[in-house]
């Protein structure tokens, strides 16, 4: 895939989390989520791409805009086909109420390259590049601690595990206690924590938990990209759920690897920081109308990891304010 589209991708994610942050701590979670999508689905189509959305704000007829088979990108007539797997932000609820750790993100790959997981659950396992191959899905939680604290070359102890703080995990953080490892809870925002585990410095040893499915694809995306080692299994909450996975002829049993949500290996992916973090900085508002972003590029073709911090001069870019 053309080396420029990582970037490219980055402007994407950046004008996405521009247009949301306004809406920081200001309760409403669809006003922040429209303005991340309205914006990210304008600067999509001026990138060289003849892009399907895979994942997505949901199917056509409940989405207006990134709706699930959408068509994105300037669609010359030599642009490459791709899959795009995107959320807006992930974290909504978040930048509702003023909390880290909300960003927006995109992941491509060829067409036929991501795959169109099911709205529903996922039971997740995410490692960084030292522990790939340590983690397995069908282990106990204690085992794989045992096993990433070896490869890690650390004391069960000293591992922290991040998990999304919701009822549904009562169990596995009593087993993550038993099995003496720290943990560290999240609201929202599961592809950055399985993020923070290829970056040693935020301190993120595990990802574990259930959260989407459709965020394990952008995870996977992401992790490949990394080196990393991801796991799913679908978990669908009711009946409901089940039926529509069983309608998407997805396995229930399947263990999902890397490669079974992200196939190939030409992919790129970019994340912005909406709210603050440990990995991405959030979008600061400035003197003189100007702004700043911190967004991550990855291009698995060449494994170049990119930070880039960009100041926005808003009076030149007045459609990110919209
Ligand atoms: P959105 O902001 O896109 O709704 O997702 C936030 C999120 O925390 C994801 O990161 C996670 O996978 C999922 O929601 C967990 O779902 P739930 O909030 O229903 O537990």
């Amino acid at each position: 895939m053309d080396r420029n589209l990582p970037v490219n991708l980055g402007r994407v994610t950046e004008a996405a989390a521009l247009a949301c942050a306004k809406y920081l701590g200001k309760g409403d979670k669809e006003m922040a989520d429209q303005a991340a999508v309205d914006a990210m689905r304008r600067m999509f189509d001026t990138v060289d791409i003849e892009g399907t959305v895979v994942i997505g704000e949901g199917e056509m007829d409940e989405a207006p805009m990134l709706y699930i088979g959408e068509k994105v990108g300037l669609r010359s007539d030599d642009d490459i086909k791709v899959d795009i797997a995107v959320d807006p932000v992930d974290g909504t609820t978040s930048v509702a109420n003023g909390l880290p750790n909300a960003i927006s993100v995109v992941g491509v790959a060829p067409k036929g390259c991501l795959l169109h997981a099911p709205d529903t659950y996922m039971k997740k396992l995410a490692v960084g590049p030292k522990a790939k191959g340590a983690i397995d899905i069908h282990k106990s939680v204690t085992e794989n601690i045992i096993n990433v604290a070896k490869a890690l070359n650390k004391a069960v102890e000293d591992i922290t595990v991040e998990i999304l703080d919701r009822p549904r995990h009562d169990d596995m953080v009593r087993e993550i206690r038993q099995a003496g490892a720290r943990i560290k809870f999240i609201d929202d925002g599961d592809v950055l924590s399985a993020i923070s585990t290829c970056f040693g410095y935020t301190g993120v040893d595990i990802t574990m938990g259930i959260g989407g499915a459709p965020e394990g694809v952008i995870t996977a995306v992401a992790l490949k990209c990394l080196g990393g080692d991801f796991q799913g299994i679908l978990a669908p909450p009711n009946e409901e759920h089940k039926a529509r996975c069983i309608k998407m002829g997805a396995d229930l049993d399947k263990v999902y690897y890397i490669d079974d949500l992200a196939k190939g290996d030409e992919m790129s992916f970019a994340a912005t920081g909406v709210t603050y973090g440990e990995l991405l900085q959030g979008v600061k508002y400035m003197e003189n109308n100007t702004a700043s972003t911190h967004t991550l590029i990855l291009r698995l073709e060449t494994g170049t990891i990119r930070f880039i911090e960009s100041i926005h001069k808003l009076d030149k870019k007045p459609e990110y304010a919209k």
